[in-house]
């Protein structure tokens, strides 16, 4: 492309009245298609796409800002509602300054997330449509289930949560791999008015104890064993430990149901407990494949998820009905161009918001086939996502960068080897994807022909916030680009000012959007101070972002005390106080170090108790300490030890120059005048390769 010819002249356009995309410059239709910083839908993808412009986009923005209220209840009443929502379609008060920090859409009406996923589908003609494929760890291990038989195994596992117990309102905690009783199970907690919370079955015993204790299940879900490439991992053995940790915490665990996985563990090589442990096999098929809705409040609870934050206790964050349903749809139709006859695949897990989001929930409220896969994406080759696209005619494939560069490592020949010619959207979403791994997604997997939706969101935000529409910018590798409809995105300097134009600052959203989280569980306040406080008026991301002269919008990472290593959210606070539970470690403190695959890698700096000497064997001691106390994708990349920490007189240490150390860039050090000991500092880069 010659820079020469850049046909993008100053125009005033629909959005320059929209403040916060009065940035906007760009026409599409004045981009040339050899604009190096541009990457243009073709005209066949954008003819048959669900927004085809730029101006349809704006258009349908602006509406979404002026008028949420319309804008919103017109796309919720395509959904099933027992009753109508009251006067107000939304009610929110974001001002901490002015009292309680309140967020509520469509209260008053009454639905049930099921109801909508599956009978709403099926009462539609989707009876016999494919809800989830399901392919297993091992090549040639599949199933699927359509519409129909899913609502019949729900309402199995919905009834057996009523006959023990569990009423409307009531937790219930899932720790099970990618089988598809996972949706399963989430949808029938959703049946009867339940909330779920799913743990990722690669947490440890005690991260999984420390939920069970904070949401008191009544029930725990889960599953003997799994395989996970060549690896089986015995989850039975988990759960145990953890129910035991609980208990002595407290909170016993009334049943606790576990689905059995042969392929991966037998029945009779498994630890049991009479009276608490409960084979699925044995009981659920021996329930009715009919149960009624519990319905619910709009703002009743849907599930909780936990996530990190920038102090040690994990946060459960709190997602409500009616507004993440209509989010969730609504994201999942637009961001990925979505069509009744496209085969989709999310490779994430349900243990995380993606999975709840874009796995379950998002799909199947738009009545989509939805592929769920067990096993890990390079087992048994680098090729495995490509033979599975190959195999169920995948059309959308939605990844995590870090998947991207690992799969970039192993070579083209792993891709080109497969015919991928299903394709049509790629997504990406957990970390910002760098430039040259988004060109490689577009050009090798994609074939230069995919639009990639970059999607910019958050546990948090239920739902994607900034994202492309396939059809309808011309984009820019690295860019997640604009705001998703009814979502105000601002850019703030450190005093909370917002900033015009282009820009570098703190991200945050001036106003709710439906699929929001309400509270963290059991501790509104601190949803108060984290997310409501820095910022007065605004909702706080935790993210930093850039805009561009053209109005787009590129993250830049978290700007506070959490990681994000191959797009898991880590607190480096929580892997801190795991390091100091070990008796020989005196201090520690954790920061992120840029990481050729995993995005971020975790280095801890680790100063131990007098007299106790360095080793090797301390080193993967203290490693296994954090994989127990969280799980294997928390473990330290790196120890670097330290006789001592970078502190300043006040004692805080100073982790910008922590950060410096780790990432080699000695030289850079800046201020250290703060330092209370600058031989410190010395000490330490000694010591890096020790
Ligand atoms: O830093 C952002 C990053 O992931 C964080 C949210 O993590 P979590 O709640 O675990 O949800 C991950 C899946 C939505 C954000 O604060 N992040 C997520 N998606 C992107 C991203 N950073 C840049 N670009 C993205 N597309």
């Amino acid at each position: 492309g010659n820079r020469n010819n850049r046909k993008i002249r100053n125009r005033s356009n629909a959005a320059s009245h929209i403040s916060h995309i009065n940035a906007v410059k760009v026409d599409q239709s004045l981009v040339s298609e050899d604009d190096e910083d541009f990457v243009l839908p073709s005209k066949e993808f954008v003819a048959q796409a669900n927004i085809q412009s730029q101006q349809q986009y704006l258009e349908m923005y602006k509406r979404s800002i002026e008028d949420p209220s319309g804008f919103w209840s017109d796309i919720a009443s395509e959904f099933y509602w027992k009753q109508k929502w009251g006067d107000k379609v939304y009610d929110e008060n974001l001002d901490i300054r002015k009292g309680k920090i309140k967020i509520e859409w469509f209260k008053g009406g009454i639905t049930n997330m099921s109801y909508n996923c599956l009978d709403r589908n099926i009462e539609a003609g989707l009876g016999d449509k494919v809800a989830i494929y399901w392919e297993g760890n091992e090549p040639g291990l599949d199933g699927s289930l359509t519409y129909s038989q899913l609502r019949d195994k729900v309402c199995q596992v919905a009834n057996y949560l009523k006959d023990n117990g569990v009423k409307k309102g009531d937790t219930v905690i899932i720790y099970m791999p990618m089988l598809m009783e996972l949706p399963i199970t989430m949808l029938a907690c959703a049946r009867i008015g339940a909330i779920h919370s799913v743990v990722f079955a690669g947490f440890s015993a005690e991260a999984l104890a420390q939920r069970i204790v904070d949401c008191k299940p009544k029930v725990v879900i889960s599953c003997n064993a799994v395989k996970r490439g060549s690896k089986s991992i015995n989850l039975k053995n988990i759960v145990d430990a953890a129910i035991n940790d609980s208990a002595q915490n407290g909170v016993s665990v009334g049943v606790s149901l576990v689905y059995e996985n042969p392929v991966a563990l037998k029945r009779e090589d498994t630890k049991w407990k009479e009276g608490q442990d409960i084979w699925w096999q044995d009981v659920i098929p021996s329930y009715s494949t009919n149960c009624p809705v519990e319905w619910v409040d709009a703002e009743d609870p849907l599930f909780i998820l936990y996530t990190s934050g920038s102090t040690g206790k994990p946060k459960g964050v709190v997602h409500t009905t009616g507004g993440y349903m209509v989010y969730t749809a609504t994201t999942f139709k637009y961001a990925f161009d979505y069509k009744p006859s496209d085969i989709y695949w999310c490779t994430a897990d349900c243990g995380w918001i993606t999975g709840h989001s874009y796995i379950t929930y998002g799909p199947m409220l738009n009545g989509a086939s939805v592929l769920v896969y067990e096993g890990t994406p390079n087992y048994p080759d680098a090729g495995r996502c490509w033979d599975i696209v190959d195999k169920y005619k995948v059309t959308i494939f939605y990844t995590a960068p870090t998947l991207v560069r690992s799969l970039m490592r192993d070579g083209d020949e792993y891709v080109t080897r497969y015919s991928r010619k299903s394709l049509r959207v790629l997504g990406s979403v957990g970390e910002p994807i760098n430039p040259s791994a988004w060109r490689w997604f577009y050009d090798v997997v994609g074939d230069s022909k995919c639009p990639i939706s970059d999607t910019w969101w958050q546990t948090e935000s239920g739902g994607f916030m900034i994202t492309p529409l396939p059809g309808s910018w011309p984009q820019k590798p690295g860019s997640a680009t604009f705001p998703f409809f009814g979502v105000q995105t601002a850019i703030v300097d450190e005093k909370g000012v917002e900033l015009e134009g282009e820009c570098n600052g703190y991200l945050c959203v001036k106003s709710s959007w439906p699929g929001a989280f309400r509270t963290l569980y059991g501790d509104h306040e601190r949803y108060e101070t984290t997310y409501f406080k820095p910022f007065a008026n605004y909702y706080f991301s935790g993210d930093g972002c850039k805009r561009d002269k053209d109005g787009y919008h590129w993250l830049t990472g978290r700007v506070d005390d959490v990681i994000n290593v191959s797009g898991h959210r880590i607190g480096t606070a929580e892997v801190e106080s795991a390091l100091v539970s070990h008796p020989k470690c005196a201090e520690a403190a954790v920061v992120g170090v840029e990481h050729e695959v995993k995005g971020q890698g975790i280095y801890a700096f680790v100063t131990l108790v007098d007299g106790v000497p360095y080793s090797q064997e301390l080193r993967k001691e203290l490693i296994l300490t954090v994989r127990q106390q969280i799980g294997a994708f928390a473990a330290p990349d790196k120890i670097h030890w330290a006789p001592s920490l970078p502190k300043t007189r006040s004692g805080k240490i100073i982790r910008r120059v922590l950060r410096k150390i780790a990432s080699k860039q000695v030289d850079e050090l800046g201020d250290t005048s703060t330092l209370a000991d600058p031989t410190v500092i010395n000490q330490l880069i000694e010591l890096a390769d020790s």
